[in-house]
């Protein structure tokens, strides 16, 4: 088996998950890591004896790795991207793939012109309970599918660095940062593009210029409605994804399980987790590399994602249900 030298942007929570799991597979040598703040970078990269940088271009252009896997925060992806595409890194780029859909296009571009593979790190498609719901989704066994509403109530915006709370680092509050994970989970379970879009968010941040929470409604090119309400200021925490079908019902919690109601009782689904999600997202990632067959996360599908999180912010400022047309690329129509 061949195997691919690794290095990781980002010594932040999610940058030091994935170099966890590269270092437990086979396939995978993490070579680097870098971070602007050195202390991260080389705290990390000393529990797997790699090279700490705090440049990750310098990374890069020493190390020549396979594969790059961007962890940075969303204003670094672009560029990043962009420059290790140029130097023929096959990219892991986490959500939200960038700060709107205009740059998404840009790294799209710069991917094709390098002829490297350029997969978002939807993570949502690697866990088993999501992949058990777009299985009981897709079987028809519940009747046919009327709606899904999503809640999802976070609090855990205080630690985080500045870019978390800023707009022009973050591209947005918990709409951009969650709300990319239930676009996602509702256009991929129902095989079909979110095509309209009306929202309604909360502007009182405790911190920066970012929204706290809010109300979507959208609807999917197959006409199904679905719901996104987020919050992430205070109270319980919650993530349901609830499914309704003309013959039952089925909670989604990402993390915990999967229930389904054919009697008005839920009954909690048993699930395989003997495979790692960020293992099973790399080995995605290498399939893609080895056999040329796209994964569903590609860039173009990330970009789908961005421009529902665009639509949702200017269909907030119009008061408006907005439209999206993919034929249109990243516009929404009144
Ligand atoms: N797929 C998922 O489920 C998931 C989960 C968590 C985070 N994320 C995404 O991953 C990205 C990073 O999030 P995080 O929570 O790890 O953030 P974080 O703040 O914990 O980590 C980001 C790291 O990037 C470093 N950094 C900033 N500017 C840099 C630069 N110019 N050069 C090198 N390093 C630099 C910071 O010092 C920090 O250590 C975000 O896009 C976030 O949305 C995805």
């Amino acid at each position: 088996m061949k195997t691919y030298r690794i290095v990781v942007l980002g010594a932040g929570r999610i940058g030091s998950v994935h170099l966890r799991e590269a270092n437990a597979m086979n396939a995978l040598q993490p070579v680097a890591v870098a971070d602007s703040l050195e202390g991260r970078a080389k705290e990390l990269a000393s529990q797997y004896g790699l090279t700490a940088y705090t440049d990750y271009k310098e990374m890069i252009d020493r190390e020549r790795p396979d594969i790059a896997v961007i962890a940075l925060p969303p204003y670094l992806h672009k560029e990043s991207a962009i420059y290790c595409a140029s130097k023929g890194c096959h990219l892991l780029l986490e959500k939200p793939m960038a700060l709107n859909a205009e740059e998404c296009e840009e790294i799209i571009a710069a991917a094709k012109h390098n002829q490297v593979r350029l997969m978002i790190a939807h993570t949502m498609h690697y866990m088993a309970e999501n992949q058990l719901a777009k299985q009981w989704v897709e079987s028809g066994e519940l009747g046919e599918l009327v709606m899904i509403n999503n809640v999802r109530h976070a609090f855990y915006f205080n630690d985080r660095l500045d870019w978390f709370f800023r707009k022009d680092t973050s591209g947005g509050g918990i709409l951009m940062n969650l709300g990319c994970h239930s676009i996602d989970q509702i256009q991929w379970m129902t095989n079909s593009r979110v095509t309209k879009v009306k929202a309604k968010i909360d502007q009182r941040s405790y911190r920066g210029d970012i929204e706290g929470a809010g109300v979507v409604l959208l609807e999917t090119a197959s006409g199904i409605p679905a719901t996104i309400i987020q919050n992430g200021y205070t109270g319980v925490p919650r993530n349901d994804m609830e499914f309704v079908f003309t013959k039952g019902s089925m909670m989604l919690r990402t993390g915990e399980g999967l229930w389904i109601s054919e009697n008005r009782v839920f009954q909690e689904v048993e699930l395989d987790r003997t495979l790692d999600p960020y293992q099973l997202q790399f080995l995605d990632l290498i399939r893609w590399m080895e056999t040329g067959e796209a994964s569903a996360c590609s860039g173009e599908y990330g970009k789908s994602v961005i421009t529902v999180v665009d639509a949702i912010y200017k269909s907030h400022e119009m008061g408006k249900e907005l439209t999206i047309i993919p034929a249109k690329g990243a516009s929404c129509h009144e």
